[in-house]
């Protein structure tokens, strides 16, 4: 099939390069010239495990290509997915604009009947909203063409993306009617074949669908960061309380983990989005509001800990290990790392850090802290170190050489913001430690 999608971030240049794997010709189009001449040379501008050899593969087979000219993509498409970002508006609202250019362009350039498939996250109502947009533009050219919008939000995890695309959990699909569920059977036919469920259902449904389940999961989160700031209070073990619930089927061990809080492009602006929804339509939302509070409160809790044992931070240097949202991934947005960082200045702290792969969004979003110091391996940053922050569990952090660390750094102090380590192993090793909720 002939695919289009608009917007090569993460989730475009994965789905776009996944379903280039399996056949379809697909053209990805951005606004952004610097990314497409990036991509067009080969050089891949986000990190993802795998990318790189699926997109030069589909290249190579001329499956896959990049352009800047919307129009021609529309043209040449039967399926058009709306990948570009939604991001925060001001109010905590999601910002449509991305979504609604593209869906103005698609009036304006459509010649024959087309499928616009929203696989950004957008707020329940937005197909109607995709469709009002473009019935406009036709009708401005007096045009009578038909088309049909289609949901189907994304949920791959960064870090694991193109194994979600080959091997999802599910897949859902919001439609309207018969024909467009037929397209989008046969499209997902290679998915469906491997006995994935494919959930077919209206297209309100779908959107919110997706909102739903990031709540669900940053819920998770947030209840098991507050039960966290208990058990150090009552000197109860959270990592044994989560083993405990998650061995028990209804709760499942997954997303039990307390840590440094959730960050990313998706759950703290989807939490964020989902509730200005719910206050639109009237509802209170406390138990969302909590789980917001709780997060930022969580972010805000790991400097705290450091202080217990270095109450002055002035002129002393962190080293930090990880900056990203979470490992596998080069993704700086809403990370924990970034309030940290933040508070670190505030207290006239001088920084190292070290990230396998987000070292250079790190640069440009730190760009603002001139205390901070980017290091070339995660030693190199303990050099006279008077304690280190673990923010992000790349494993390459989980089996140091703590005799090296020691002789590093100047003070033994690690602050272990994802209970990574053992702290009695931790304490043998002559470290001062703290977790989070132990
Ligand atoms: N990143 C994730 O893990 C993830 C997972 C599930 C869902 N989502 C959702 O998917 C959407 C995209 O997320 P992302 O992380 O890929 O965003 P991103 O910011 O990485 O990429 C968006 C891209 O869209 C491009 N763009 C903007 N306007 C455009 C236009 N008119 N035409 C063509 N391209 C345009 C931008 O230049 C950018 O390259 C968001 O709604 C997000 O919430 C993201």
């Amino acid at each position: 099939m002939k695919l289009a999608m608009f917007g090569t971030g993460y989730v475009g240049l994965v789905t776009g390069t996944c379903f280039a794997d399996l056949g379809n010709d697909v053209i990805c189009v951005d606004i952004d010239q610097k990314k497409i001449d990036q991509l067009k040379k080969g050089i891949i501008p986000i990190y993802e495990p795998g990318l790189s050899d699926l997109v030069k593969r589909n290249v190579k087979a001329k499956r896959l290509n990049f352009t800047i000219d919307a129009a021609k993509a529309i043209k040449e498409s039967e399926i058009i997915f709306i990948c570009v970002g939604t991001p925060q508006g001001n109010t905590g609202k999601a910002d449509l604009q991305y979504v609604l250019d593209v869906a103005k362009a698609i009036g304006e350039q459509m010649d024959d009947y087309k499928i616009i498939v929203t696989k950004s996250t957008v707020p329940v109502g937005t197909g109607d909203k995709v469709k009002r947009f473009i019935r406009n533009e036709l009708y401005k050219r007096k045009s009578k063409l038909e088309f049909d919008v289609v949901s189907n939000p994304e949920f791959l995890k960064e870090g694991a993306a193109i194994k979600d695309f080959q091997n999802p959990d599910r897949v859902v699909i919001g439609v309207e009617n018969g024909k467009a569920k037929k397209i989008l059977e046969n499209l997902y036919q290679p998915v469906a074949r491997t006995n994935k469920p494919v959930v077919f259902m209206d297209v309100k449904s779908s959107e919110l669908t997706k909102y739903a389940a990031n709540a669900m999961l940053a819920t998770r989160i947030s209840l098991m960061n507050e039960i966290a700031a208990l058990c150090e209070e009552v000197g109860a073990d959270i990592k044994q309380v989560a083993k405990g619930i998650g061995l028990d089927s209804r709760i499942g061990s997954r997303f039990l983990s307390a840590g440094a809080g959730y960050g990313g492009s998706c759950f703290p602006k989807d939490v964020k989005a989902l509730i200005q929804t719910l206050e639109n339509h009237g509802f209170n939302t406390s138990i969302l509001r909590a789980v917001d509070y709780v997060n930022e409160r969580q972010k805000k809790s790991i400097v705290p800990k450091l202080k217990r044992f270095l109450p002055d931070l002035e002129g002393k240097k962190i080293a930090l290990w990880g900056l990203s949202f979470k490992p596998k991934t080069d993704d700086m947005r809403e990370a924990p790392s970034l309030t940290i960082v933040d508070q670190l200045s505030e207290e006239y702290a001088t920084v190292s850090c070290y990230d396998p792969e987000a070292m250079e969004n790190a640069k440009v979003m730190f760009a603002k802290h001139k205390n901070t110091e980017f290091c070339g391996n995660s030693y190199d940053c303990l050099k006279d170190a008077d304690a280190l922050i673990i923010i992000t569990e790349w494993d390459e952090f989980r089996s140091p050489d703590f005799k090296r660390m020691k002789e590093l750094m100047q003070k033994h102090i690690i602050i272990d913001g994802r209970n990574i380590y053992d702290p009695e192993e931790i304490a043998r090793q002559g470290f001062s430690y703290a977790g989070v909720g132990k």
